[in-house]
């Protein structure tokens, strides 16, 4: 089952080397299952049963499923986060060095760990902007073969290079793209090949670097699963089966994935947008209920924000809290933090564990080090836009923003099977308390 789960997942990932090839992909399996695509510039017809789903930037995707028999009903919520860090390009890109090399010029998305990138087949992938017959469309590309790498400065250059290197993303981290016949020009040649088109219909990109190493499973007994951005599309992977396949007739629910998490939420289109808040209260609207009926849909919902955990480190078990550590492969991790970086407290903690419980899915606790801040997510940014219960979970896992991670095999199913249940759930706020 493991291995199953992990080559799902597996060609999954692979077919996001970008956001926006994330939410392309998460919106082609919502719709091989019946749902609808919206526009949020269109107008809304939505009814009770239906299944729809809306993008924003093409890198943002909310579904939701409408119950049948909605009464006094609330919102079940599981958010996670459709970018990783990586290499954005700029806008002029081609650098020449020494009339001999062709570099790319880049400039870091996120916090990455700039030495997991060096020595490594990687490639370029995003989204264009064409104009066809005099109107722009927008078309994914995606460089399918070993294209660009950034090369390491020979120790005997730099002798102290195991000595702790502070990385300069303009100088020790721009990629090689050609060297000799490589012309001025040859890189968007390339891009507008790849789209179809000729150069001067590329009208604007937004292009990034991506790892071309294929994901692994390995390791004694095949525990383990390397392949870039596991934070946090494991998440986003396993709440998407969850959420094809749990339902509640009384309650409507709604699968998330933000982009921008890792560069602060605070987008258009990013957690810390107007998004969700827009989508549930049109949802409210287009099914006829007042603004009354909103707001109190809302005191009585649940948000499940889903994104990776550390696991404790084999080399470095000290950079964990003593008790409060977690393990690839022991189940959902749930997060807390005193100065609500994540949302969980008592009353959303009950919650989940009771969901876990009746999932038969082991759970697990996290909180950094006293003395450590640690990284921070979406579910605190989301629920101030839209005031909801939230817990924060994840998945354990190694070397979090490196270009490629390590999981545990058997978590992504425990998180489906968690997802599925929790979609399954209905909430209501009872004597000032949510319950299920
Ligand atoms: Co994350």
């Amino acid at each position: 089952m493991d291995k199953k789960i992990s080559q799902e997942m597996t060609a999954f990932l692979k077919d996001c080397p970008t956001a926006f090839h994330a939410v392309r992909r998460i919106g082609s399996e919502l719709e091989a299952d019946g749902y609808q695509r919206l526009q949020e510039s269109g107008k809304w017809t939505i009814e009770p049963g239906g299944k729809y789903y809306v993008t924003r930037n093409d890198s943002s995707i909310l579904a939701f499923h409408i119950g049948r028999e909605l009464g006094e009903f609330s919102f079940s919520i599981a958010a996670s986060h459709s970018d990783f860090p990586t290499f954005k390009i700029k806008e002029q890109a081609e650098l020449e060095v020494r009339k001999q090399y062709m570099q790319l010029n880049t400039e870091g998305y996120g916090g990455m760990i700039c030495s997991s990138w060096f020595d490594r087949p990687l490639s370029v992938a995003g989204r264009v902007i064409l104009k066809e017959n005099g109107r722009f469309i927008t078309k994914l590309v995606k460089i399918d073969r070993d294209l660009v790498l950034i090369p390491s400065v020979a120790i005997h250059m730099n002798r102290k290079i195991n000595e702790g290197f502070a990385y300069n993303k303009q100088v020790d981290l721009l990629p090689l793209f050609g060297a000799g016949e490589c012309r001025r020009g040859d890189f968007y040649r390339l891009i507008a090949k790849e789209a179809g088109v000729q150069e001067t219909a590329v009208y604007g990109s937004d292009l990034y670097l991506y790892n071309r190493q294929e994901p692994s499973v390995w390791g004694a007994r095949e525990e383990f699963i390397s392949a870039w951005h596991l934070d946090d599309l494991q998440c986003a992977y396993a709440s998407l089966k969850g959420f094809l396949k749990g339902s509640h007739e009384q309650s409507i629910q709604v699968y998330a994935c933000f982009d921008n998490e890792e560069v602060g939420s605070g987008t258009r289109q990013g957690a810390g947008s107007t998004f969700l808040r827009d989508v549930l209260r049109r949802i409210c609207l287009g099914l006829g209920k007042t603004e009354e009926e909103y707001y109190r849909a809302v005191a009585g919902s649940f948000m499940v924000s889903a994104d990776n955990a550390h696991g404790v480190h084999p080399n470095h078990p000290e950079k964990t809290d003593a008790e409060n550590c977690v393990y690839m492969n022991e189940g959902i991790v749930i997060k807390s933090n005193a100065g609500q970086k994540y949302t969980s407290d008592g009353v959303s903690i009950a919650l989940f564990r009771e969901i876990c419980e009746r999932a038969g899915v082991p759970v697990q606790f996290f909180a950094n080090r006293s003395d450590q801040a640690g990284g921070s997510t979406l579910g605190n940014i989301a629920s101030v836009k839209v005031p909801l219960r939230t817990v924060d979970i994840g998945l354990a896992q190694l070397s979090m923003h490196s270009v490629y991670e390590t999981a545990g095999v058997r978590d992504t199913g425990y998180l489906i099977k968690a997802m599925e249940r929790f979609y399954a759930s209905h909430f209501e706020e009872q004597d000032g308390i949510l319950t299920l």
